[in-house]
């Protein structure tokens, strides 16, 4: 048996599968997010521990005999977060965010000096680590000065599962100290920041193992053992492992809070002036690219705090099947965004709104503002060679025939569906665990989802779709001077 735990940003989601990956139980448990200025978001990583025990117990009451046969753990995480801690393995501070945004002026500095991008691959974003420890070394001095090492979520989450500091090539690649084509720490980018190579966690791919389960949980959770804990991967390496999405030509969409379409590569094509993000993936000799935008579901969220009615009632007026753009554009910029622009102040709009449009255009015209945001983004990726055919859709927002019919048109590419629910990245933590504890293949154990539809673009409405997004592109050069 194999337990895939998901450390996502609202909660730790735990699966147990079989060898064939097939679930045998499932578990999940709520994170709260603390925001004590603006900007800030963070979170408190005793209650990850806390998660934790919390699935462990559910799925043992719901399977206890698979649970005593468990032979390995597979970890995902939220990526780019900043766990301090000194040398008890004591946490210093509350984990610093992926999303939290206080340290701009230091990402800022960082993507300036000379050779970040070389050595990362990517631009210095400010959500990603190293900006982070940067603005902790200029606000808390004397907390900067007692950090022995700086941890990823998931990886804290296997300090406690096996005492080790170990951190695996996909997550370590979102914190701009790797270099992402070595797979390595690098020296330069880490004094960049006044970090150190002994501040770091010790490095292994997601498929091998990464420690074993201590012995005081074997005992506790009444497993024999031994317990082998997979390196793991960030979050989107580990969707990507759970929908097969491994090798070049293969990719997803998801709509999510953020957004994100992602390309797996078989080699290493960095182009971070595109603000496309290039990773290590969590298997050997692979990469992946993604484009993320930071407000997916999240705009359609907003329009329903502002209108009081919920994203599932907005959503559920709109007809199944778009049938070409809406004369009103909407720009997802509420947070600013990653890619392509890589602006952290640019805010949306709407761009023309007309006295007779009413709730369901404004609908209408978020859904197709987020598409077309995922538009840039496939355009960035395809400017790095990225060639995608389907791609698998997931996220809340699928659950919107008019937002993936929408999305494939403005695509121009067939958005698969998968037929099971939402487990892609704890599956991948999974499947991860299995290949470390049998040494099955990556590639033989990461395999497609079944595929339950195939939404296919309307060719006929293409030229309609193409114009409206050349309006759309013109239109953040406008937005951006007017700020
Ligand atoms: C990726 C990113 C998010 C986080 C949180 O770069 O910031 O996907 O991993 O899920």
């Amino acid at each position: 048996m194999y337990l895939g735990l998901d450390l996502g940003t609202s909660g730790l989601r735990a699966i147990l599968t079989d060898e064939q990956g097939s679930v045998q139980a499932e578990a999940e448990a709520g994170l709260a997010l603390s925001h004590p200025h603006s900007g800030w978001s963070e979170q408190d990583p005793e209650d990850w521990i806390t998660a934790c025990k919390a699935v462990v117990a559910e799925i043992g009451r719901k399977a206890p005999r698979a649970l005593a046969g468990l032979r390995g753990i597979g970890l995902s995480g939220h990526m780019h977060g900043a766990t301090l801690i000194d040398g008890d393995d004591k946490v210093l501070r509350p984990c610093i965010l992926w999303n939290d945004t206080r340290s701009i002026a230091e990402a800022k500095a960082l993507d300036a000096a000379p050779q970040m991008r070389e050595i990362t691959g990517n631009i210095v974003f400010p959500g990603f680590t190293a900006p982070k420890l940067a603005w902790v070394k200029t606000h808390e001095p004397e907390l900067f000065d007692k950090t022995a090492k700086v941890l990823l979520p998931k990886d804290y989450l296997r300090l406690w599962l096996t005492g080790e500091h170990i951190s695996d090539m996909s997550d370590s690649a979102g914190t701009a100290w790797l270099d992402v084509g070595a797979r390595a720490w690098s020296d330069a980018a880490l004094a960049a920041s006044g970090m150190r190579r002994d501040q770091m966690p010790d490095l292994v791919e997601g498929s091998a193992a990464g420690g074993h389960l201590r012995a005081a949980l074997l005992s506790e959770w009444g497993i024999d053992g031994p317990v082998v804990v997979a390196g793991g991967a960030g979050d989107n390496a580990a969707a990507a492992c759970g929908m097969g999405c491994l090798s070049e030509g293969s990719g997803f969409v998801s709509l999510g809070t953020s957004g994100v379409l992602m390309a797996g590569r078989d080699h290493y094509a960095p182009a971070p002036n595109s603000a496309v993000h290039s990773f290590c993936h969590a298997v050997p000799d692979l990469w992946y690219q993604m484009g993320v935008i930071l407000a997916a579901t999240d705009s359609l969220n907003w329009l329903s705090r502002t209108l009081g009615e919920s994203p599932a009632t907005l959503s559920g007026r709109l007809p199944d099947v778009a049938s070409g753009p809406s004369d009103l554009t909407f720009l997802p910029y509420l947070s600013g965004e990653r890619t392509p622009h890589n602006d952290s102040e640019i805010r949306g709009a709407f761009v023309g709104l007309d006295v007779s449009m009413e709730r369901d255009d404004l609908t209408r015209a978020v859904i197709e503002g987020v598409a077309f945001a995922l538009r840039d983004n496939l355009v960035a990726l395809q400017s790095t060679g990225a060639k995608l055919g389907t791609v698998l859709a997931v996220g809340g927002g699928t659950r919107s025939r008019f937002w993936l019919t929408t999305l494939a048109n403005v695509l121009q590419l067939p958005l698969s569906l998968p037929s099971s629910s939402e487990l892609g990245a704890a599956l991948g933590a999974a499947r991860l665990a299995i290949c470390a504890d049998t040494g099955a293949a990556p590639s033989e154990v990461m395999t497609p989802p079944d595929i339950a539809q195939v939404i296919t673009p309307d060719l006929s409405l293409s030229e309609r779709y193409e114009a409206a997004f050349d309006r759309y592109r013109a239109l953040y050069p406008a937005l951006s001077n007017a700020g």
